[in-house]
């Protein structure tokens, strides 16, 4: 959409932000960030930052990308503020940097569907997660993956994918509540309900410092924020759009997956008496959940192949969103053809990615940098020039298509003026000193 049309119809942008929102982030890294911070304390920390910093902070997106009708790096300059512009660099190569390992992780998804097929992890699914996720065979299903990406975007075929998503998010939520029927019938869900959703406030309390990084960061991270998406997309709507309503649909939909994943993977883990905490049972919690899951179901092989092969769309829509956000920014500076830019980009992210491939340790590395650095500078700058350097016009441009916030937009304001700063500064001071003090 490099000519600058507008979404035909509003639930065109609204989709489009689903699309990209729910993904690996929810399905993957939702139930393993749970798992390894704590369970359902991290579950709190989470929703609380879903609701305080993560929504407000998507508004001050939308609000920069309607206001400008540009690209996340132009925007600034539209403003009169050229020296802001590296904001904008930096939430480009935030999701450059994320999406090296999430092409990683959208190839485990592509050798699970072979592997549902064959029925190949039926004898030991935690063996079956080592095996596939590291090494050589990593590299080439990451190099399959990334190459639907750039294929996708390369010949300009999205609208496909978008379409796709309208099917995409009602099938991954009738799947996911078959599943979690499913589970609530295993020996092991009461516990895995536990694990989940009861907190322990003594634990709470105690670990705040080092969950409450890895919350914000799952916000940001599952919403598409600080990768310079959301800008995007709201760069093509309309005045008449009322941005707190989609917003609020996006984050409510997006949530409600994560939940789902939650209640599916936690039981099932649990039943089976997987390490829950470490190991398969962190970055390999949905993988190793779901195939012990479909090995002992009639029709595993076929649950096994339809569950990854949504996945995979919804991997695909979430990944595309972000290749597509670099490519049209090059697009829009540089003179230079997508087809050329897409697989250019495409070769940089597949050498980017290539230690996670051949290293889980390292995909975990480059997974935590995001979470505690990458992701809360992006998403904090743009909370600084919204909320301090646009002020009262941010308000004026969310007020537009609401027919009046009243007194909300004054509280949108000064929550991203002072709670998101805020929260961020106490995440990126957590979260550097435990990577790096
Ligand atoms: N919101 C996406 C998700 O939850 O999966 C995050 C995302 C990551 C989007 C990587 C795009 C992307 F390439
Ligand atoms: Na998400």
């Amino acid at each position: 959409m490099s000519d600058r049309e507008t979404w035909a119809t509003r639930p065109g942008f609204v989709l489009a932000a689903i699309g990209s929102a729910v993904g690996l982030g929810n399905l993957w890294q939702f139930p393993f960030k749970t798992a390894t911070n704590g369970g359902a304390a991290f579950v709190v920390f989470y929703l609380v930052a879903v609701a305080l910093v993560g929504f407000p902070a998507m508004l001050a997106e939308f609000v920069l990308g309607r206001r400008t009708h540009v690209n996340a790096v132009d925007a600034f300059s539209r403003l009169g503020h050229r020296k802001w512009r590296a904001v904008g660099g930096l939430a480009v190569l935030t999701g450059f940097w994320i999406l090296s390992y999430y092409n990683v992780v959208g190839g485990w998804v592509l050798r699970y569907i072979l592997g549902s097929a064959r029925g190949a992890y039926f004898s030991d699914p935690a063996g079956y997660f080592g095996s596939v996720s590291a090494g050589l065979d990593a590299v080439v299903a990451q190099a399959v993956f990334l190459a639907l990406v750039v294929g996708i975007v390369a010949l300009g075929i999205e609208d496909g994918i978008e379409k796709a998503t309208k099917v995409m998010v009602p099938s991954i939520v009738v799947l996911m509540v078959a599943l979690a029927a499913w589970v609530a019938t295993l020996p092991g869900a009461a516990a895995g309900y536990d694990f989940f959703l009861s907190p322990d406030p003594g634990a709470m309390v105690a670990n705040a410092g080092t969950i409450i990084p890895f919350a914000v960061g799952q916000a940001f991270f599952t919403l598409s924020l600080g990768m310079a998406i959301m800008v995007t997309y709201s760069s093509y709507v309309g005045g008449d759009d009322n941005l707190v309503a989609d917003g609020g649909a996006i984050v409510v939909t997006n949530t409600l997956v994560g939940i789902l994943a939650g209640l599916v993977v936690f039981p099932i883990l649990l039943t089976i008496g997987a390490e829950v905490t470490t190991g398969t049972g962190g970055a390999g919690a949905l993988f190793v959940a779901t195939a012990a899951g479909f090995g002992t179901v009639p029709f595993g092989r076929l649950f096994g192949v339809v569950f990854f092969g949504v996945v995979l769309i919804a991997a695909l829509s979430s990944a595309i969103s972000l290749l597509e956000t670099a490519v049209a920014y090059a697009n829009d500076n540089y003179d230079v053809p997508r087809h050329y830019l897409a697989p250019a980009i495409g070769v940089a992210l597949f050498l980017l990615g290539l230690p996670s491939a051949l290293d889980t340790a390292w995909l975990t590395w480059f997974d935590s940098f995001a979470y505690q650095v990458f992701l809360p500078l992006s998403v904090l700058a743009t909370a600084v020039f919204v909320g301090w350097v646009l002020g009262r016009d941010a308000v004026a441009e969310l007020r537009e298509g609401t027919g009046g916030l009243g007194a909300g937009g004054e509280v949108w304001l000064w929550t991203v003026r002072v709670v998101v700063v805020a929260a961020i500064v106490l995440t990126l001071a957590l979260g550097i000193n435990e990577m790096f003090l």
